[in-house]
């Protein structure tokens, strides 16, 4: 299979670096909503590693990587910058620049700070200012260092997380609350693109990318001659990610999002950026996996045509070049993501869409939010007592793609041919 397309890494600041810092998910570890009670504190000691995990990027030959930045670690009280924490960043970039990886900045990654929570985040209109604050000084700090952004990740996963599902901080239990969420989110994401694009045409540069990142599934009615069931995946799909799609490309508004503010209907994306994991099944209203379906180790369902599927619906809404900016599984031992991966890219190889970029989900183990340090999603497992680093057999594999720019028979039969799991 050749491929091409770019194939790099992805991950976010609160997974990875740890530090004890005043936000929304220290808190939520404070109260005892993590599953295997590991503190995010701890997470993947990216803190002090940084240097080490580039080493392994570049090693590996990944050339694009999306990464986070800790808003509670930038700005720890409102309008205070830490400048220590700015010149973490600065390294950083600057290291990756030195090894050729171009990075994607993601601005905002499910993470508050507590005094961004504590005003009612992303819930009140009256705080877009407040984000778009933030983005700004973004810009000005690390402007001349990355030309492409991630505004907000999964602002659908964050609302319906956080303020309906109520798994995620700060665990509230209304769905009237999620849609405001998210209605808060597109207006901020609408906002913080022409922000970027203006403040950096300010500053001379004119290849500025902006986007933000979707979590699209693919929903399926449960039983398809079932007219409630199908009923219930139109209903699941717009509430989900269909409404929030259309306002964040788009700037239109439908229910159940409303519109904050005055934006325009417009193109608010240079690129499209899809997470893609998994498909539900359908039979009310939530989620579902079909029965005997192939699933992960969190039981979700593993199902790759879905990533080719999602990329063209939203390829159908904005023709733009596609960014996968998450794909990845759970699998804690490694036997299947080799498979996962190269099933995946197939699916996207084969669908003739204009995909770019693929940035799997993860570089290294990482904090998995809820699940903790007990959810494996890494091409490098981190051994989290000692913080030992160790590239596994799907990192080797992922390697070895890079480097022939497909999977040709040997790595085919090398990688993927004694995987016993089939998907
Ligand atoms: C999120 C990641 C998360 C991954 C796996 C995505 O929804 O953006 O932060 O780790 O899924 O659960």
């Amino acid at each position: 299979m050749k491929l091409n397309l770019q194939l790099g890494v992805s991950s976010s600041a609160t997974q990875i670096e740890g530090g004890d810092y005043s936000h929304n998910w220290n808190d939520w570890f404070q109260k005892g909503h993590i599953k295997d009670g590991s503190n995010p504190a701890r997470a993947a000691d990216h803190l002090n590693r940084w240097k080490e995990d580039i080493d392994i990027m570049a090693e590996l030959g990944i050339r694009v990587y999306r990464l986070g930045i800790e808003w509670a670690r930038l700005e720890p009280a409102p309008g205070g910058y830490n400048k220590d924490a700015a010149e973490w960043y600065r390294q950083l970039l600057t290291y990756m620049k030195s090894k050729d990886i171009i990075p994607l900045l993601t601005i905002h990654h499910f993470t508050n700070p507590m005094w961004f929570e504590e005003m009612g985040g992303f819930t009140q209109p009256a705080n877009i200012p407040v984000f778009l604050g933030f983005v700004d000084y973004v810009i000005q700090r690390f402007g001349d260092l990355v030309d492409e952004y991630v505004t907000i990740n999964e602002p659908n996963v964050f609302a319906v997380m956080g303020y309906f599902q109520g798994v995620f901080p700060p665990g509230e239990r209304s769905m009237r609350t999620a849609f405001r969420v998210q209605s808060v989110m597109a207006a901020c994401h609408i906002q913080a693109y022409s922000l970027i694009h203006k403040l950096r045409r300010e500053m001379g540069y004119t290849n500025t990318k902006v986007g933000f990142a979707h979590h699209a599934r693919v929903f399926t009615p449960r039983f398809k001659r079932n007219l409630w069931h199908r009923l219930c995946t139109c209903l699941v799909e717009r509430f989900f990610q269909g409404a929030l799609t259309r306002a964040c490309l788009l700037g239109r508004f439908v229910f159940p999002l409303k519109k904050y503010g005055k934006l325009k209907r417009g193109e608010y994306a240079d690129f499209l950026g899809l997470n893609y994991y998994t498909r539900s099944s359908v039979s009310g209203l939530g989620d579902g996996v079909r029965k005997g379906a192939p699933v992960n180790d969190l039981g979700w369902e593993i199902y790759p045509p879905g990533i080719a599927e999602s990329a063209g619906q939203l390829q159908g809404l904005l023709p733009r070049p596609i960014y996968i900016t998450e794909n990845g599984t759970c699998d804690n031992n490694d036997t299947f993501r080799s498979r996962y991966i190269y099933e995946h890219l197939k699916a996207l190889a084969e669908s003739g869409l204009p995909v770019e970029r693929y940035y799997h989900w993860c570089f290294t183990d990482n904090f998995e939010w809820c699940e903790g340090e007990s959810a494996r999603f890494g091409l490098v497992h981190v051994d989290y007592a000692t913080q030992k680093r160790t590239i596994k057999k799907s990192g080797r594999f992922y390697a070895a793609i890079i480097k022939n720019q497909g999977v040709t028979d040997e790595i085919y039969k090398e990688f993927i041919e004694q995987e016993a799991y089939h998907f």
